[in-house]
């Protein structure tokens, strides 16, 4: 196992070499372990979006992952686990972490639970904390890679850090062309929106990052409301969550949320069947979901950022999207990438 040391400096340029594609078959999965297993740095589909793997213990592969990204190492990663028994070689599951496991694994939920003691993910991956963030992807191509592997695999969303994570192939090479060694092509991802993180590390759960499972099925299975940390001020959770920083989820374009009304050269991002005013001035339509259904709103809102941004409007005009369920993960993604720009 590769020892590492707390912090490292990843302002030096990432590594630039062609970046291959395979498709997400038997031979391109024992390539991708190949690949991992020799230090490199591999994207692949999960159920929520594409990570970008890396051994979890290789600290030299972890260090060219944040390169790779340019994401700062007080950012901590995700462990990627085959199952439960895994995940408690790697983190310390208390009795509501361990039931919250057995109801939702595989399942976008992430844990962040206290270390083990000889807990395998490096130093770095942890930026130094006596925490993991630990969760078993429900996607049969993340699953079957890290089997092929015998080993946690970290992967933060394969973007450029700040920018909208990828829920294709081509998303990930967008951002990561020549950066990164591999990329398992399984197609659209299906849920598109990143997992539910809870920190378990206190008595009761507590929300570090809404995501694509809902908070209400959450509290349900445990009869308890969940208190979201730091309430709702970004800046406050991006000290509990590092990675939620207020800039986050970039567009080009600017955007502007709750919109009743379209400006003129605006691009429209509708929900639902009511169309806000003047929808007629969109320079470009494109809507999350036509029957106003929260889940296919996830699964469509990266890929439709991405393209709404691409079409040149100098601002993304966003119908309002209700705050429950799916909803407040997809309001929260939208504020971070409004916020980028204010
Ligand atoms: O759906 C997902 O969770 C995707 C797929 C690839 O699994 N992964 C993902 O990773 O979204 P990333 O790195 O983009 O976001 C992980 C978040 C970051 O905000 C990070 O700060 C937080 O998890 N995190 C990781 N370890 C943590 C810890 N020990 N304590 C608090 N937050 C932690
Ligand atoms: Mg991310």
């Amino acid at each position: 196992m590769a020892a590492s040391t707390g912090t490292v400096n990843v302002t030096a340029s990432p590594p630039k070499h062609p970046t291959r594609t395979l498709a997400a078959d038997a031979a391109g999965i024992a390539e991708a372990a190949r690949t991992l297993a020799a230090g490199g740095l591999v994207a692949f589909p999960t159920e929520t979006v594409y990570g970008l793997g890396a051994i979890a213990s290789d600290a030299r592969a972890v260090a060219r992952l944040y390169a790779a990204k340019e994401r700062p190492s007080f950012n901590p990663l995700i462990a990627h686990l085959a199952g439960i028994a895994a995940a408690k070689r790697v983190g310390i599951l208390d009795p509501v972490a361990k039931r919250l496991a057995e109801k939702f694994w595989p399942g976008p939920l992430t844990l962040v639970v206290r270390a083990a003691p000889d807990c395998p993910v490096c130093d770095l991956a942890r930026a130094g904390l006596d925490t993991v963030a630990v969760r078993v992807p429900a996607h049969p191509v993340a699953l079957a890679l890290i089997a092929a592997v015998g080993e946690p695999v970290v992967a933060p969303s394969a973007n450029r850090s700040g920018r909208i994570s990828p829920t294709t192939a081509g998303h990930v090479l967008a951002d990561l062309r020549d950066r990164i060694d591999l990329v398992l092509d399984g197609g659209p991802t299906p849920v598109g929106l990143e997992s539910t993180i809870l920190d378990c590390t206190g008595d009761l759960p507590r929300l570090l990052r809404p995501g694509s499972l809902a908070r209400e099925t959450i509290e349900k299975m445990l009869a308890a409301t969940i208190a979201v940390a730091g309430g709702a001020q970004i800046e406050a959770v991006a000290s509990v969550a590092p990675g939620q920083l207020a800039s986050h989820y970039a567009t080009r374009a600017r955007l502007r949320l709750d919109v009743t009304d379209v400006r003129p050269g605006e691009a429209l991002l509708a929900f639902g069947p009511k169309r806000p005013r003047h929808a007629e001035r969109a320079v470009k339509l494109l809507d999350l979901s036509p029957q106003g259904d929260l889940i296919e709103a996830a699964a469509n809102l990266f890929a439709h950022l991405r393209t709404l941004d691409a079409s040149g409007a100098a601002t993304i005009a966003v119908a309002p999207i209700p705050a429950k369920e799916l909803g407040e993960a997809i309001r929260d993604r939208l504020t971070r990438a409004a916020a980028a720009r204010e």
